[in-house]
């Protein structure tokens, strides 16, 4: 889709539409009000015949409207003025992409942003947070995922259904450079959470360890990083006996990526983002039952999440030093799998007894968590669909922040409101540690039922103890099951505004 800035009368534009808000209250938006007048009062007409009634995300489309140029006007329900919200308005913003989704109105004029929208604190949203967060909304209801899908013989004549060209309107009286900066923000974002989405939705036949791996290099020639790429050989070398272990049972080779964005002043130290990169997850010898193991491909959202971000924070040339490490692997049962009762050797030297297979993903975060030592990191954050627990606790709407230090967890919390990504600071005091208890090794790599979140928390704590980290457990948001089966891309926002307010910092 092809986005642009512009200001101008609504009744002037020359689009296929023009998408103006209304009110609950049959108060018309300053843009619907002035079709009303160029129309003789057609937009007041429509609102008392009741066909539309402003609610919000409602939204009805009006065809050959006289005294203006465009050949649709699409109304957009608001809500209660006075009312609208940062999460309404991006709702209201998906509405009209979907209510023009299946028409043939292609090249459109929004004037949503001049809506005024209330943030939590009761205050104005400017210019720039609505336009980026519109430019969001809209990439992220017209995604779609069907480079797997055959091809169709498409007639020539088909018309293309949906928005293809959208023209944000601001008023004149805003900064014209400030909100073409928020647009190429708005967008180096959507072209992250689209990457993240698109690697999650991949079937796990293709998208490999080796396939994230030769994904991330790609990213050299046109984001401008540097990525190294240790294979098998060197990760043993390393120590890396966890990791290793995990990957043992496939016959897919296991990748450690290791990709630098230093852009920030040479002496910064870097922040560190380590993403499980499990590319399928059977639960090895302690299997999975079959019941939607399908969803299991999507256990390495945490690593598309770190690819997703590092290709935002390249787009907006983020002046930041910023390092990601995925451990990547499949979780297979196997004759050389691991087994329940194996001791495994992690590379910070702690054994570790496995008592279940299928708590894989923080027997190969704890390595990469060690690796992350060498790079003096300023903060680390692991993002990882670490554990069902966590959906249990928290449901699908917000992730997981377990921190060593509460000032962090803190800066993540309020990096997911600004994103609209939120997430939730859960405990991880001392009493739990002892969950974790081995008679035949340092620690065991499951805690019980009780607090299972908390416990995989734990353990991946062990392996982080010499630095601020926090970890992301995404299990509940980084997909959705069911008729909207997909990849949320999510916390692709989340971690992007953290990095930009870090840079801010700096
Ligand atoms: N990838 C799963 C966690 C998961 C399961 C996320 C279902 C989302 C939906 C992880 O590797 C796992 O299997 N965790 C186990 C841990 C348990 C064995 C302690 C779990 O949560 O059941
Ligand atoms: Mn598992
Ligand atoms: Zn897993």
């Amino acid at each position: 889709m092809e986005f642009s800035i512009k200001s101008g009368k609504p009744e002037k534009q020359r689009n296929d539409c023009v998408i103006v808000g209304v009110y609950e209250s049959g108060k018309l938006s300053h843009s619907a009000q002035a079709i009303d007048d160029a129309s003789e009062g057609f937009i007041g007409k429509v609102l008392k015949r009741g066909d539309m009634d402003g609610k919000l995300a409602s939204s009805l489309i009006l065809h050959g409207v006289a005294g203006i140029h465009a050949d649709r006007v699409l109304l957009v329900g608001l809500g209660k003025h006075d009312e609208l919200t940062e999460k309404g308005f991006r709702q209201a913003v998906i509405a009209s992409v979907k209510a023009l989704a299946k028409t043939g109105a292609n090249d459109v004029a929004s004037f949503l942003a001049e809506s005024e929208v209330l943030n939590n604190d009761g205050k104005k949203q400017d210019a720039i947070w609505k336009i980026s967060h519109m430019v969001e909304a809209v990439n992220d209801a017209s995604y779609r995922f069907d480079v797997m899908k055959g091809k169709k013989d498409k007639s020539e004549k088909e018309v293309i259904k949906g928005i293809t060209k959208l023209e944000v309107h601001v008023a004149e009286s805003d900064d014209n450079q400030q909100a073409k900066i928020a647009l190429k923000q708005g967008l180096a974002l959507s072209s992250g959470v689209s990457f993240a989405k698109d690697l999650g939705n991949l079937p796990p036949n293709i998208c490999t360890p080796t396939y994230l791996a030769e994904r991330a290099l790609a990213m050299v020639k046109t984001h401008g990083l540097t990525v190294e790429v240790l294979e098998r050989e060197e990760l043993k070398k390393l120590g890396m006996g966890s990791f290793l272990g995990v990957a043992q049972g496939s016959v897919q080779p296991p990748k450690l990526i290791v990709l630098k964005h230093f852009h920030g002043k040479k002496d910064q130290k870097p922040v560190v983002l380590v993403g499980k990169g499990i590319t399928f997850d059977t639960g090895g010898i302690s299997l999975k039952p079959g019941a939607d193991m399908d969803e299991m491909k999507y256990d390495m959202c945490g690593a598309a999440s770190v690819l997703g971000t590092f290709k935002a924070i390249a787009e907006m040339d983020l002046p930041l030093n910023v390092i990601g490490v995925i451990p990547a692997c499949e979780n297979m049962p196997d004759a050389d799998a691991i087994r329940p009762g194996d001791v495994l050797t992690s590379m910070s030297g702690q054994t570790i007894e496995v008592l279940n297979t299928d708590a894989e993903g923080r027997l190969i975060l704890c390595d990469a968590l060690t690796y992350a030592e060498k790079f003096e990191p300023s903060a680390v954050i692991d993002i990882a669909t670490l554990t069902g627990a966590c959906v249990i606790a928290l449901g699908h709407h917000v992730s997981a922040v377990f921190s060593n230090q509460d000032c962090l967890a803190k800066e993540i919390l309020s990096a997911g409101e600004d994103a609209l990504d939120r997430a939730w600071h859960m405990p991880m005091w001392e009493e739990y540690q002892s969950q974790l208890d081995s008679n035949f090794a340092d620690i065991a790599n499951i805690g019980g039922r009780a607090g299972g979140s908390i416990t995989a928390a734990c353990f991946l704590s062990r392996f982080a103890q010499k630095y601020h980290w926090a970890h992301l457990d995404i299990a509940g948001t980084a997909w959705k099951s069911g008729k909207e089966k997909g990849s949320t891309g999510r916390p692709v926002p989340l971690l992007t505004q953290f990095l930009k307010h870090r840079a801010e910092k700096a």
